[in-house]
């Protein structure tokens, strides 16, 4: 037996009584006449002591020369500390040890494992199984853990059934590249690795299993940011004979759940709001909107003066910074500077000072009078005492530099409380987005969305006019969830596809088999998936999902612990069929 208690056990009632720990080192304090020694397992840490009295030379020596991270197994008599630690569970207990076994010996480790390390990035990933024993990481598995359990026990009560689905598949479009794989078997031929299961849920609904879930890897060959990476985990849900409405309700619903469990926090009923509303008054259709700082567009005040720059652009767009007309100039200048760098791309910013005394300052005075600069800060909503931000250009454009920086601002402001839970649902999104590039439209959720009944008959005349049954659950301001109400017919799924630029046989050949299968009994149905990773991430207070993955990738999509991607070797590509191309230097 390796022991009768985990390392976070013992309490002051277990006091006298013979114990076996198991654990690692974490740290010893060697005093000459004493040793004390940290000992951890998952479960916390247990203060061992041996002492030249009570313990045998050999032992004590033993104790002395213990590397950190060695494995060892203890046995010993619990007993009460002199000096206690009211930090820790265990702090009014200490383990007199009477026998102690190296069960592995360790080598010094890269960095050290404590809740604040010395090791950067890419060495904690390199050594990502070190990195686990530290408290924050395994605390972020361990809640990561309690989230899917809730997930998975709350859909199962309500009746949905998780299946699995292939991960060896045919393209899915969800929007970005797909990692393939190829066939041994099929000379030339791949598989894709899904980017979500969407089209077997779908069949699923068709088989007749009314109500699925299932937390799914999904693969994604796209650039990666701290909320996305190559593979996530996707809490993967359709159900049948339901409205937008029951959909809504019932992830409502889960995610009411999640917050109550997790943080006691009641938030129902959710807002809703337009996709047209959210561009408008944030500029982003994933607005966080625990604080204000609104868009007002200002054309019709500061058009029609001198001022060039604004006569010359579509959209002119101010907000009222609160409290933030104290700001300096050179921290001013930091924020212009900001909004110029290339990520963002504004060509400058006009400030406007509304100051504690109620006067008004802008930096393009010469144009404006203190009147009109008055007019802006009632549109803007400022008080005496903000800071009105202006940017103007092409709508579009500047809606996202006007957005980025709205963020910027509040995370600058701390108004991002991450303790502070503001969800969202954000509905009538268009179904087509135009590429303004090839001209072309691509669906702006997935080519097997429904377009709103009352307007099919646009997609002829107006088609980005037309709105889709597709809506995201958006949570302090990032995209946690998406889904729609879907097409279910055979016909309406051709002239989607036609609108989208697929030829018949294109379409036939990608996706026959769910249009056959639409033709076969298919129920109105409809669905939604959440970012796992996301959702863990933001509730645990953070929004970076690397934190809440066991074993993730870099910014480059390497696993520099396993050093994957890696080539393969000629045999290898032989039996797949594969010739590389010589790669450019
Ligand atoms: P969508 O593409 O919106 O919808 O994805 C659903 C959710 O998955 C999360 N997500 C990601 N998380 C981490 N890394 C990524 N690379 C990544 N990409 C997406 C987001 C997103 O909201 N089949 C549809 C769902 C449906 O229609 O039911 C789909 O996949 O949180």
């Amino acid at each position: 037996m390796y022991r009768t208690h985990h390392c976070g056990a013992i309490r002051l009632a277990n006091t006298a009584e013979q114990v076996t720990l198991s654990g690692w080192v974490s740290r010893t304090r060697d005093k000459g006449f004493m040793v004390w020694i940290d000992l951890r397992d998952r479960y916390g840490i247990t203060q061992l002591v041996l002492d030249q009295e009570r313990c045998s030379a050999d032992l004590l020596e033993a104790a002395r020369n213990l590397g950190r991270e060695t494995v060892i197994q203890v046995t010993g008599r619990v007993i009460e500390r002199d000096a206690k630690n009211a930090s820790m569970p265990t702090g009014e207990v200490e383990v007199l040890v009477a026998e102690l076994n190296v069960l592995n010996a360790a080598k010094l480790p890269p960095f050290t494992i404590e809740d604040q390390t010395d090791g950067g990035d890419e060495l904690r990933m390199k050594y990502r199984y070190l990195d686990i024993r530290r408290n924050p990481v395994k605390q972020n598995l361990i809640f990561r853990h309690k989230v899917s359990m809730l997930v998975r026990n709350y859909l199962s009560d309500q009746g949905f059934l998780e299946v699995e689905t292939p991960y060896l598949i045919k393209s899915t479009p969800e929007g970005a590249r797909d990692f393939v794989v190829p066939s041994r078997m099929n000379a030339g031929q791949f598989y894709a690795l899904p980017q979500s299961p969407q089209t077997f849920k779908q069949l699923l609904m068709v088989g007749g299993l009314d109500k699925y879930f299932q937390l799914v890897k999904c693969f994604r060959d796209e650039d990666l940011r701290a909320d996305r990476q190559p593979e996530f985990t996707q809490i993967d849900c359709e159900m049948s004979f339901i409205t937008q409405e029951d959909i809504l309700n019932t992830f409502e619903g889960l995610t009411a759940h999640l917050l109550k469990a997790i943080h006691g926090i009641d938030s129902k009923p959710f807002p809703r709001m337009s996709y047209d509303e959210a561009m408008e008054r944030y500029g982003n259709d994933k607005p966080d909107i625990r604080f204000g700082m609104e868009l007002s567009r200002l054309n019709a005040l500061a058009q029609h003066r001198d001022f060039e720059v604004f006569n010359s652009a579509e959209y002119v767009v101010g907000i009222a910074v609160p409290k933030a007309a104290s700001f300096t100039r050179k921290e001013i200048d930091a924020l212009i500077d900001w909004v110029k760098r290339p990520q963002i791309g504004a060509k400058g910013m006009v400030y406007v000072r509304y100051n504690d005394d109620g006067s008004l300052k802008s930096s393009v005075d010469k144009f404006y009078s203190e009147e009109d600069l008055k007019a802006w800060a009632e549109v803007t909503g400022a008080q005496p005492g903000d800071l009105i931000c202006v940017l103007s250009g092409e709508l579009a454009a500047t809606r996202a530099q006007m957005s980025a920086l709205r963020m910027e601002l509040a995370s600058r402001l701390n108004l991002r409380d991450p303790k502070v839970f503001a969800p969202l649902w954000v509905v009538d999104f268009p179904l087509l987005e135009k590429d303004e590039e090839s001209g072309r439209y691509h669906a702006m959720h997935h080519p097997f969305t429904a377009p709103k009944p009352a307007d099919i008959e646009l997609l002829d005349t107006d088609p980005s006019a037309v709105r889709a049954n597709a809506y995201d659950l958006v949570l302090n301001g990032n995209e946690i969830g998406g889904g729609s109400i879907r097409i279910h017919d055979r016909p309406t799924q051709e002239l989607m596809f036609k609108y989208l630029g697929f030829s018949p046989e294109e379409a036939r050949s990608q996706f026959g088999f769910l249009m056959d299968a639409f033709e076969y009994g298919a129920p109105p149905h409809g669905g939604i998936a959440f970012g796992l990773d996301r959702l863990v991430a933001i509730l645990g207070g953070a929004e970076t999902i690397r934190d809440f993955i066991a074993f993730p990738k870099n910014n480059s999509g390497r696993d520099v612990m396993i050093d994957a991607p890696a080539t393969i070797d000629q045999a290898q590509l032989d039996e797949l069929h594969l010739q590389l191309k010589p790669l450019q230097s």
